[in-house]
């Protein structure tokens, strides 16, 4: 196969849902599509949102399996399909916001009972900074949930996309018989069934007698009915406009049933796109240039103390990436040679000899890397640096053993590194602040400094609502912002000006006061 089409043919994506929509179930139906698994139940790794929050210890165990099962790869059709994993913890947000950077579509799993929920409204706008294309799968229609329409205003309205419905369902919860495939122009019947999947019947006019065989008269007419009010109000299907992340095709099933999913994957390998090219800050990479380019998104610790390595995940951004090959890596100015970089194929981990833009490769790593790091053939280049978004929680970080304070420091760097939380020194009084998206996170931290690094650390409370990172293109009023809320003022680890509003109030005032300066809730702006 040419290098083009070896790209071209290449699907990369992930499931993201708020957490108990399907994801995990969703992910195994594909994986059993593919071959790639034999048996439902198989994936487990995001079984460790069950398990008591405060019990981290539990969680990392699961998440020690869930290296595996970071990313799926598996052959559908003619197309190789990757899909990125990410934690179903809420507290370990942060990381599935980095995994977005690296994907090039994603589905979002919706509980036709719950529809739009806090989660998915979060990803749903990391989604949206990238224009990142989409396709919404609502899924347990076995159940009593919203009615079609309303669910689909509601998607619109709260993920702020046009929608395009490509199937339709036909009754739901113990009703249910079916869905109508718009997309296909067939009718997909519904039989339960954890692990085959039964025919499509081929229909292309709605308006045949036999459709009241299939589905009984009232369905039928109400099918019908939901149709042509479908037409005339949702766009046709513009597969540019769903690839500039503008219309979200949505489609209807029930993930534990395997029903509706073969629907979805086959329309998905067709429409998703491959590889995109990626914008880096000197020039923009296109996924088929010949020399290879990637970056670091995602750094998985190993938390048996008898294996301290870590292992950093790849994203192929352009070209081919060869074994033992010397890449450069830009932030050190060092070549680099892997002599067993990992892919991922189903669950299993295996050695690879070459892999292409739009495949994740897993490298062996001892603290080399850090997330948003660049390897490339030779090329001076950097990849625009993965965003970090306001924390949601805020602590003092203290040393507990003034005998370890370079132990302390060195682990709370190689921490910040491998993008666990995000620090913050405040530049009033020279303290460290950790800002994370969940409680699990400090006592990762904490348990890790401890164990990896010797160090001991102990939290102070400290009250605030969100970190800003702010900017102007007026110096001077910036400077006496700097001035008026130096103990507000703080730095994060590249050395950018935040502020730490301790309340929305107080945030909202600033806003007023400081027209010329910008707020931003992300790194990146
Ligand atoms: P998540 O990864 O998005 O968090 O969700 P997950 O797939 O784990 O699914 C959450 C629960 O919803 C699971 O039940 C799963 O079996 C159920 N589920 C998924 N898809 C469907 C569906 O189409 N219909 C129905 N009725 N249920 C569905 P659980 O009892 O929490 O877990 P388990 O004991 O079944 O593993």
């Amino acid at each position: 196969m040419s290098f083009e089409s070896e790209i071209k043919r290449r699907r990369t994506f992930a499931i993201i849902s708020h957490p108990d929509a399907g994801k995990t179930t969703l992910t195994e139906k594909l994986l059993l599509f593919g071959g790639a698994i034999h048996v439902a139940g198989a994936v487990k790794s995001n079984k460790i949102k069950k398990t008591a929050t405060s019990d981290w210890m539990e969680i990392e165990k699961q998440r020690g399996i869930s290296v595996a099962t970071s990313v799926m790869g598996f052959e559908y059709r003619d197309y190789k399909i990757n899909i990125l994993d990410t934690p179903g913890h809420q507290d370990f947000a942060e990381d599935t916001y980095r995994t977005l950077t690296a994907v090039d579509s994603v589905i979002i799993v919706v509980d036709v009972a719950k529809g739009v929920e806090a989660q998915t409204r979060k990803l749903m706008n990391v989604c949206r900074m990238r224009n990142t294309p989409v396709i919404i799968f609502v899924n347990k229609l076995d159940r009593e949930g919203r009615d079609s329409f309303d669910l689909l205003d509601e998607l619109e309205a709260e993920l702020g996309i046009q929608v395009c419905p490509l199937s339709w369902p036909i009754s739901m919860g113990a009703s249910f018989k079916g869905v109508y495939n718009i997309y296909e122009q067939n009718l997909h019947l519904y039989t339960p069934n954890k692990q085959a999947i039964s025919e499509a019947i081929s229909f292309s006019d709605i308006n045949n007698p036999e459709l009241e065989n299939h589905i009984g008269e009232m369905n039928a007419i109400k099918l019908r009915e939901d149709l042509e009010i479908v037409n005339g109000v949702y766009p046709e299907f513009d597969s540019e406009k769903y690839l500039a992340g503008e219309l979200a095709p949505v489609f209807y099933g029930s993930a534990l049933n395997n029903f509706g999913v073969k629907e979805l994957l086959d329309c998905f390998v067709e429409v998703a796109p491959s590889p995109l090219p990626v914008q880096a800050i000197e020039r923009e990479i296109s996924p088929y240039e010949d020399a290879f380019t990637g970056f670091i998104f995602k750094i998985h610790a190993n938390m048996d103390p008898n294996h301290r390595s870590c292992i950093a995940f790849v994203k192929i951004c352009s070209g081919k990436f060869e074994r033992n090959v010397n890449y450069k890596h830009v932030r050190h100015g060092k070549m680099m040679r892997f002599s067993s970089p990992t892919a991922f194929m189903a669950q299993k981990k295996e050695t690879v000899d070459e892999a292409y833009a739009g495949d994740i490769v897993g490298l062996p790593d001892t603290g080399t890397f850090k997330i948003g790091d660049t390897l490339t053939s030779g090329e001076q280049l950097h990849f625009k640096g993965l965003p970090s978004f306001s924390p949601e929680m805020f602590k003092y970080i203290e040393n507990a053993d003034p005998m370890k304070t370079k132990q302390l420091e060195k682990g709370i760097a190689q921490l910040m590194d491998e993008g666990v939380a995000q620090l913050f020194i405040n530049q009033y009084n020279n303290r460290k602040i950790i800002g994370t998206v969940g409680q699990l996170q400090f006592e990762v931290i904490q348990y890790r400094l401890l164990h990896e690094y010797g160090a001991q650390c102990r939290w102070e409370s400290v009250s605030l609502f969100k970190a800003c990172w702010i900017e102007s293109d007026d110096e001077a009023e910036l400077e006496n912002f700097k001035k008026r809320k130096a103990q507000y003022m703080a730095i994060d680890k590249e050395g950018r000006d935040v502020f730490l509003a301790d309340s929305s109030y107080v945030l909202q005032m600033a806003q007023n006061d400081f027209k010329n300066i910008r707020f931003h809730f992300t790194s990146e702006f």
